[in-house]
């Protein structure tokens, strides 16, 4: 089931470069609101710099506003104590990143079952769930490879898989195929948009590619640390 999401009035200051003056600040994020409900798939759009990495961290509790609120099933994020928080990044909210950020150490079937093991399935069960997960997103044979040992494409599926492996009610993917050749990009956003919106799972994309926004069900446009009307 996927999560409801209120952003409320949210800003996001960074402290100045030099380049902008002593003291000055510089808001990546200038006052946004907006809901989600569970299930809704959200294309977010705008231009390099406009703050979509920056909302998506923050949703992700990966960092924290300068003000307002984000509410997830009615949970103020701000709120939640250093282990909530744990819990929401292991179980509620999954990431899917431009670079793929998988561990070069570790084989597709390790990297996906990592964030079970952080969360104390036990190793059997996990890298069962791992396997099914490689098996969704069309890899089952790459479960031994190396990130090193598979292309764009492939590493990005075997981070869906990663994302999905934790049954996710929020999916927060920054610019997932902007690495990747438009054939691999279109087999990840029909993963996407088939296997995690198919389960009902809420979906915040930042893209720069109309083909992903074609798929949303809804759009959101950044310009300057604001959404656009
Ligand atoms: N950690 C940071 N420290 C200072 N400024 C940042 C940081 N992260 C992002 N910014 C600034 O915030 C603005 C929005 O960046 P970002 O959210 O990455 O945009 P986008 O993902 O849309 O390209 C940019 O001006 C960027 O330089
Ligand atoms: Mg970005």
């Amino acid at each position: 089931m996927g999560a409801s999401v209120v952003v409320e009035n949210v800003r996001k200051a960074w402290s100045a470069t030099s380049e902008a003056g002593e003291g000055a600040v510089s808001e990546a994020l200038a006052g946004v609101s907006f809901s989600l409900e569970p299930g809704d798939f959200v294309a977010l759009l705008g231009p390099s710099g406009c703050g979509k990495s920056t909302l998506l961290n923050l949703l992700g509790a990966l960092d924290r506003p300068t003000s307002g609120r984000i509410l997830v099933d009615g949970h103020d994020l701000a709120l939640l104590s250093d282990a909530g928080r744990d819990l929401y990044r292991r179980r509620t909210a999954a990431t899917v990143f431009q670079f793929f950020n998988l561990l070069p150490t570790m084989t597709s079937l390790e990297n996906v079952a990592l964030p079970l093991l952080l969360d104390d399935v036990p190793p059997a069960e996990a890298d069962e769930r791992a396997a099914a997960a490689l098996g969704e997103v069309g890899l089952p044979e790459k479960a031994g490879a190396f990130p090193w040992q598979l292309s764009g494409g492939q590493m990005q599926r075997v981070a869906v898989a990663r994302a999905l492996v934790v049954r996710p009610a929020l999916l927060l993917a920054d610019e997932p195929t902007g690495n990747l050749d438009s054939r691999s990009g279109a087999r990840v956003l029909d993963l996407v948009s088939d296997l995690v919106a198919g389960r009902g799972v809420t979906i915040v994309l930042a893209t720069h590619s109309n083909e992903a926004a074609a798929r949303a069900t809804r759009v959101l446009r950044l310009r300057d640390g604001l959404l656009e009307a």
